[in-house]
């Protein structure tokens, strides 16, 4: 095969077949193809996209390049949760064991956090001696004996992937629907569930910034995880403003682990609870273990409510060594001891804001990356008070943010600030669950 044809092919439209797509992607990860031909590959793939079954064989010659884990030993149907992430997104810690307490099986592989959002990893390392790396097999024998199990992707899941995205990445080639739909289920697809239930985050703080390219996204990750032969669902979700309260790492963990406890669901902030268990019932419902949406979320608030997703929490963290404190109201996790109050400036309702800002307001204070190898405050962060639609008063308390120097705080203060709008009538909360494809 030829790279130059198959470039030149992409860039007049053509489709390519699933031969070439192979070859392409097998070349590249042996080093095969220079990176210029891979970049002019993937900006001909930007401009002229890819068809649905290029875009299934884009995904599955990243699959296979690498491991494939096997997961028809776990005793239960597995399913795992994607989020295409966002601010405040601390649903994975909740949702992984609250749906093994409902019976299914979650070997859930996450990320790290890059820019505004926040990853899985990140605030997992927040837990005392919680273990993110491990082989395989114990990996799944977590997964078996406590129902689900959380950590880091290996080098050996779709490395090409790996490769594909960091050029993807200086390439002003990540905004392309095929390729972010390879990049994501090439991964997905590895870790093996057979029940994959996708949170596609919309709005400000996310990747798609409205419903139509929402929707479009979707449409190819079902396309793709359907002809993988997985059972899909797609919840779309608002993310115009910060999911729950805390927005950092520990006190994330420490929101979410709060919540699970048996009387943690009705303290928890709402739009969490919501999304988590509108989660969760898809998982359940699509899996098979109810027929319907109704019926699967009477078996979550049950989960929920009996302790039983508590119990989850604490046998799986500690399965992978984290040391929990249940005992303790902060469950042994360590928050920045400065609390600086940013208050409202005048009378007004909440009416909008940058929730990227959000975000990015996290990584002045050392607790987001700017690149991947930049190290983190783990005990930084902000429990964010207002949502849209809230009506405040003159010197109400907006955000509580935790950190060690005060000159941070009001740094990030300020750059809040100056992106919550507020109006002088009254504005209409968001609605969270924008829509659902299944
Ligand atoms: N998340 C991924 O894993 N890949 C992309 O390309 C975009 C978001």
């Amino acid at each position: 095969m030829n790279i130059l044809e198959i470039i030149e092919a992409k860039k007049r439209g053509s489709e390519l077949s699933p031969e070439q797509i192979g070859w392409v992607v097998r070349s590249f990860t042996d080093d095969a193809i220079p990176e210029y031909q891979m970049a002019a590959f993937l900006m001909a793939i930007w401009f002229q996209g890819m068809t649905e079954s290029e875009t299934s064989e884009l995904t599955g010659a990243m699959l296979r390049s690498g491991e494939h884990l096997d997961t028809s030993g776990l005793g239960g149907p597995s399913a795992d949760k994607h989020s295409t992430g966002g601010v405040g997104d601390k649903v994975s810690l909740l949702l992984a064991p609250l749906a093994a307490a409902c019976g299914l099986r979650v070997p859930m592989l996450s990320g790290r956090g890059l820019g505004h959002t926040g990853g899985t990893l990140d605030k997992l390392e927040a837990i005392p001696g919680y273990r993110i790396h491990m082989d395989n097999a114990e990996f799944l024998a977590i997964t078996a004996r406590q129902g689900c199990a959380i950590i880091g992707q290996s080098d050996s899941i779709a490395p090409a992937d790996g490769r594909i995205y960091a050029l993807r990445d200086v390439t002003a080639t990540v905004d392309c629907v095929p390729l972010i739909t390879a990049s994501i289920m090439s991964k997905k697809l590895a870790a093996g569930p057979a029940t994959i239930v996708i949170d596609l985050k919309c709005g400000s703080g996310a990747f798609m910034r409205n419903l139509d390219q929402a929707r479009s996204l979707a449409s190819a990750l079902m396309a793709v995880g359907q002809a993988y032969g997985r059972r899909m669902a797609v919840l779309f979700s608002d993310m115009d403003q910060p999911l729950g309260v805390a927005v950092g790492h520990a006190n994330e963990t420490l929101e979410a682990l709060r919540a699970l406890r048996p009387d943690g669901r009705l303290q928890a902030p709402a739009d969490l609870v919501t999304l988590t268990e509108e989660l969760v019932a898809e998982m359940v419902r699509v899996a098979g273990l109810a027929s319907t949406g109704e019926e699967a979320l009477a078996v979550v608030r049950q989960a929920w409510e009996s302790g039983a997703a508590w119990e989850r929490a604490l046998a799986w963290v500690a399965a992978q060594a984290g040391r929990l404190d249940p005992d303790r109201d902060d469950l042994g996790l360590e928050i920045a001891p400065l609390a600086y109050e940013l208050t409202a400036p005048a009378d007004g309702w909440v009416a909008g804001m940058d929730c990227r800002e959000v975000g990015l307001a996290l990584a002045d204070m050392g607790a987001a990356r700017k690149r991947v190898e930049d190290p983190l405050d783990l005990t930084s962060g902000m429990d964010f008070l207002v949502s849209i639609g809230d009506k405040v008063a003159k010197g109400d308390v907006l955000a509580r943010i935790f950190c060690p120097r005060r000159d941070q705080a009001e740094t990030a203060a300020q750059r809040i600030l100056r992106t919550l709008e507020f109006s002088e009538a009254a504005v209409p909360a968001r609605e969270l669950i924008l829509d659902r494809m299944f």
